[in-house]
């Protein structure tokens, strides 16, 4: 049965800063509800909050975050002209990859950030995100930075910024692929 949708903003955000839905709720500092431009016409997910995004309440602020930063302003990009979210609002311990009943339980609010933000494309973040998404079948490193069409919207799947921390090679590819951004 399809999950029933926020119709706005206000009851959206007071539920996601209340929710109790999984256990992550039990750990957090401040819930990461997502920021950005409402009306954006670009959207990125990522996975979850990091130690940096627990403590601040905001999306991608931390080391990950700060390459995004970079590559926005390499690309023309400014911040507060997109929204940013994230497929889980609280932050995983010791930043281990969200669970599929902590992904289920934020699904709903996922969606109703999608809907009211209603981005003309949306930026996958890794994995995580990806197949949250567009499905388990969708591989990252078989369809990073391609663009595909599904249910009627527009998908970029790139890296996790966080993968590029790890790995200066995935730099340039992130940047390519954020370049394929329609103007
Ligand atoms: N990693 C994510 O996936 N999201 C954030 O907000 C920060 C780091």
């Amino acid at each position: 049965m399809e999950e029933k949708l926020f119709e706005n903003w206000e009851q959206l955000e007071n539920s996601i800063r209340i929710c109790k839905d999984c256990k992550l709720c039990q750990n957090r500092n401040k819930v990461v509800i997502g920021e950005g431009n409402k009306n954006a016409k670009i959207m990125f997910i990522g996975e979850g909050p990091g130690a940096d995004e627990d403590i601040q309440g905001r999306p991608f602020v931390g080391r990950a975050g700060k390459l995004m930063d970079q590559a926005f302003k390499g690309i023309g990009i400014k911040r507060e002209e997109v929204y940013i979210a994230n497929v889980v609002k609280c932050r995983p311990p010791g930043n281990r990859n969200p669970e599929i009943d902590e992904m289920n339980a934020c699904k709903k609010f996922l969606k109703s950030q999608i809907k009211l933000v209603n981005p003309e494309i949306i930026i996958l973040l890794g994995s995580v995100a990806t197949k949250e998404i567009l499905g388990e079948e969708y591989s990252i490193t078989k369809i990073r930075g391609t663009i595909i069409e599904k249910d009627g919207r527009i998908y970029l799947p790139t890296f996790h910024p966080a993968a590029l921390l790890r790995d200066e090679d995935k730099k340039i590819l992130f940047w390519k692929d954020l370049t394929k951004i329609p103007k």
